[in-house]
C-alpha cells in the first residue's frame, strides 16, 4: 500500500466479523476503525491466506524443502523447522517489475460499504492484562500483498511482499479511551 490517510473510530465493521470471532467482545467489533484508502490508491487490502498460494517460503535465497503440507493459515508453523527467524515467503513471480506484475498484488478494492468482498483482509488480535481485567488493547490489522516504495534512480526501494498495517484501541471496561496510529513512509 501507498498511504493510508486517516483512521477513525466507527462502528462499521462488517458483521460477518462478529459472528466469525464469537471470542471478541462486541465492544472491539462496534469500535472497530474505519480506514480510509488515498483516492489514489492501487494497491488494495488482500486476503491473507491467499497469499501463501503466490509465494514459496525461502531460507536465504533458497527454496527450502516441500513442506509436509500444501500450506495454510492452520499449519505454518510447520516451517518453523526451517529456523525461526529466517523463513520468508517469497513470490513466486517479479514484483518490481511494473510492467509484467501480477494481479494479485492490488489485492480486492473495497467495495461502496468498505468491504472487500471475499478476502478477508484484516485482522484482530487482543492483549488482555493480568493484573488489570478492565483494560483491553485490540490490535487492528490490515494485509496488503505488497508494499510498492518506488523507485530512486531507476532501483526499485523498499518493495516488500506481505504488509501489515495497524491501529491499536485500548478499551477501559469495553470503552474506547486510547486510539495508537501506527504511521511510517
Ligand atoms: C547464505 O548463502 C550464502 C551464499 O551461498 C552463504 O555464503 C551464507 O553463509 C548463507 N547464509 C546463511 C545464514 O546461511
Ligand atoms: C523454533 O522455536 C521453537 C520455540 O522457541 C523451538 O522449540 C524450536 O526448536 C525452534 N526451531 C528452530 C529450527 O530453531
Ligand atoms: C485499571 O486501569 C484503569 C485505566 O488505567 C484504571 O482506571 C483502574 O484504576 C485500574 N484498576 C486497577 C485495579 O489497577
Amino acid at each position: 500500500m501507498r498511504t493510508i490517510v486517516f483512521a477513525l473510530i466507527g462502528a462499521s465493521l462488517a458483521t460477518s466479523a462478529a459472528s466469525a470471532a464469537p471470542n471478541v467482545p462486541a465492544y472491539v467489533i462496534d469500535y472497530a476503525p474505519l480506514v480510509a484508502l488515498d483516492k489514489n490508491e492501487v494497491l488494495f487490502p488482500a486476503d491473507i491466506g491467499k497469499q501463501l498460494l503466490n509465494t514459496i517460503p525461502k531460507v536465504n535465497f533458497t527454496k527450502v524443502g516441500e513442506p509436509l503440507h500444501p500450506l495454510t493459515l492452520n499449519n505454518l508453523n510447520q516451517l518453523n523447522k526451517f529456523g525461526n527467524a529466517s523463513v520468508f515467503l517469497t513470490a513466486k513471480e517479479d514484483v518490481t517489475d511494473l510492467a509484467k506484475e501480477p494481479s494479485w498484488v492490488h489485492g480486492v478494492k473495497p467495495n461502496a460499504q468498505g468491504e472487500t468482498v471475499g478476502a478477508v483482509s484484516c485482522t484482530i488480535i487482543l492483549r488482555s492484562h493480568p493484573d488489570n481485567s478492565s483494560v483491553v488493547d485490540a490490535f487492528y490489522f490490515y494485509f496488503f500483498s505488497l508494499n510498492n516504495g518506488g523507485y530512486v534512480l531507476g532501483v526499485p526501494k523498499n518493495f516488500h511482499v506481505s504488509d501489515w498495517e495497524n491501529s491499536v484501541i485500548r478499551f477501559v471496561n469495553g470503552k474506547p479511551t486510547e486510539i495508537f496510529f501506527s504511521q511510517h513512509e
